[in-house]
């Protein structure tokens, strides 16, 4: 195993906070640093400020033994630290494609001046290509120890709800280093994987560009597998073919593969829509607008699956919202995530109410953050109680708590017994048995 490393992670978001911990969980020293008093405040006491299952027994277990500690200061992980991630955030900017780089600009401009020992610095947030080449030479310029101050990427591809899991077992570990000057980033990174990489994990060892790009690409493939299955869902629709057993018939073939081949309400979440829309605007930037077009297209079929669920729900009604009720189940972008950014299901849920509805939503972990955005929805307590005296159930996020919901029992609670499936994930024929008129996505009614 390698030797215990002093490291910083800026950042204590999904990606920091979880990183934070994995690294101490490696068995080095770790230092979390944000802006935000109040998470490093909750997280200093062990809690963790978002749900992401298995983090904060681990948070508390580095917190206690002391490997793990936070601060807002970055001065004191300047001083701590010989290996500095970044991962703040790289949100959508306002009126925009592009990725706002404010977070990650701000960040080297306050440490690169304090590192007045040698130093790695090793990028983790999504950022468009050209990014760290430019990074690296301010952190040059800026820093006192100069040349001994140097810059890598290291992309991160952990999801939401298993990113513990992903950050302890990567799939892969994918480190951009200088073409021109690859000093130390490349070893130093060996050193701080040393217990993954012990296990044959693949390590690939790129220019800058190159890994930058790797990372936009993933999200982008991801984007579009989903965005496929969709398309094809939308032709299904239409002849009374099944997108369900579709995609189990493809996904037999390895080369194609069944992950991401759930047609249902579409992606969403702080990183693919987002990702693939500041791909684009960076390909603009460089003359190659005409690369990447295809992904205005996937972005569309993905909108167009909210406005479909809405249209298919109106239609359920009657024709006409206003007057009726209906119990939206799911609020976060996907399950085992308290997560409501670009939210397909919330976006239902907010349409529905808008076209005059009245939507009683219920999510197992996500409702609070739901109300910041949605005010005025009205939250239930239980799938029960959002059923109740509902014209119609429409499952937007396929939590476990719905797949094994009774339909039996919700049968006797609602007005009228018919659901949508936003997400292809209900028991179907259970459903059907009960007395409830079914809609999926991409398939036919029974
Ligand atoms: C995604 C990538 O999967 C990670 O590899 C990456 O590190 C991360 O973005 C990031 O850039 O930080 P995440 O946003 O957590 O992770 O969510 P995913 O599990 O990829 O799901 C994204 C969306 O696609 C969800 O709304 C999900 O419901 C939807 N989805 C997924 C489908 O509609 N169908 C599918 O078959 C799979």
């Amino acid at each position: 195993m390698g030797m215990t490393q002093k490291i910083s992670v800026f950042g204590t978001g999904y990606l920091g906070a979880t990183h934070a911990a994995g690294m101490a969980e490696l068995g080095h020293e770790v230092i979390g640093v944000d802006i935000d008093p109040a998470k490093i405040d909750l997280l200093s006491q062990g809690k963790v400020p978002f749900f992401e299952p298995g983090l904060p027994e681990l948070i508390v277990k580095h917190v206690n033994s002391g490997a793990l500690r936070f601060t807002t200061d970055p001065a004191e992980a300047a001083e701590f630290a010989g290996v500095h991630f970044i991962a703040v955030g790289t949100p959508q900017k306002r009126g925009s494609y592009s990725a706002d780089m404010q977070f990650v600009d701000g960040l080297i401009e306050t440490l690169a001046p304090m590192l007045t020992r040698p130093a790695v610095i090793l990028g983790k947030s999504t950022v468009p290509v050209g990014t760290a080449a430019r990074l690296a030479a301010r952190v040059r310029e800026l820093a006192p120890v100069g040349d001994d101050a140097q810059l890598g990427w290291n992309p991160e591809f952990l999801r939401e709800g298993f990113a513990v899991e992903d950050t302890l077992n990567p799939d892969r570990l994918v480190v951009g280093v200088e073409k021109d000057r690859p000093g130390r980033v490349e070893a130093v990174a060996r050193e701080v994987y040393a217990t993954i990489l012990a296990r044959d994990t693949p390590f690939i060892v790129t220019d800058l560009a190159t890994a930058e790009l790797v990372k936009g690409s993933a999200n982008a493939f991801l984007a579009t597998k989903i965005s496929f299955i969709n398309a094809i869902a939308e032709i299904c629709e239409a002849t009374g073919a099944d997108v369900v057993q579709l995609a189990d018939a493809l996904g037999h073939d390895d080369r194609i593969g069944r992950k991401f081949l759930g047609a249902g309400l579409g992606f969403g979440g702080g990183c693919l829509p987002k990702d693939i829309r500041a791909f684009q605007a960076r390909a603009g930037e460089l003359g190659l607008g005409k690369s990447l077009a295809f992904l205005s297209e996937v972005d569309a079929v993905n909108l167009r699956r909210r406005s479909h669920v809405v249209e298919m729900a109106t239609r359920a009604v009657g024709g006409s919202l206003p007057g009726t009720t209906i119990a939206v189940l799911g609020a976060a972008f996907k399950p085992d995530s308290d997560d409501v950014r670009d939210s397909p299901a919330l976006d239902v849920a907010g349409e529905l109410h808008l076209g005059g509805a009245t939507v009683r939503v219920y999510d197992p972990q996500a409702m609070r953050n739901a109300a910041v955005v949605q005010p005025t929805l009205t939250y239930a307590d239980s799938v029960e109680d959002a059923c109740r005296d509902a014209d119609l159930v429409v499952v937007a996020t396929e939590w476990q708590e719905f797949r094994k919901a009774d339909p039996v029992a919700l049968a006797r609670v609602v007005a009228h017994p018919r659901v949508i499936d936003g997400r292809n994930c209900l028991p179907t024929q259970a459903w059907v048995d009960a007395g409830w008129s079914y809609s999926g996505m991409g398939r036919h009614a029974s």
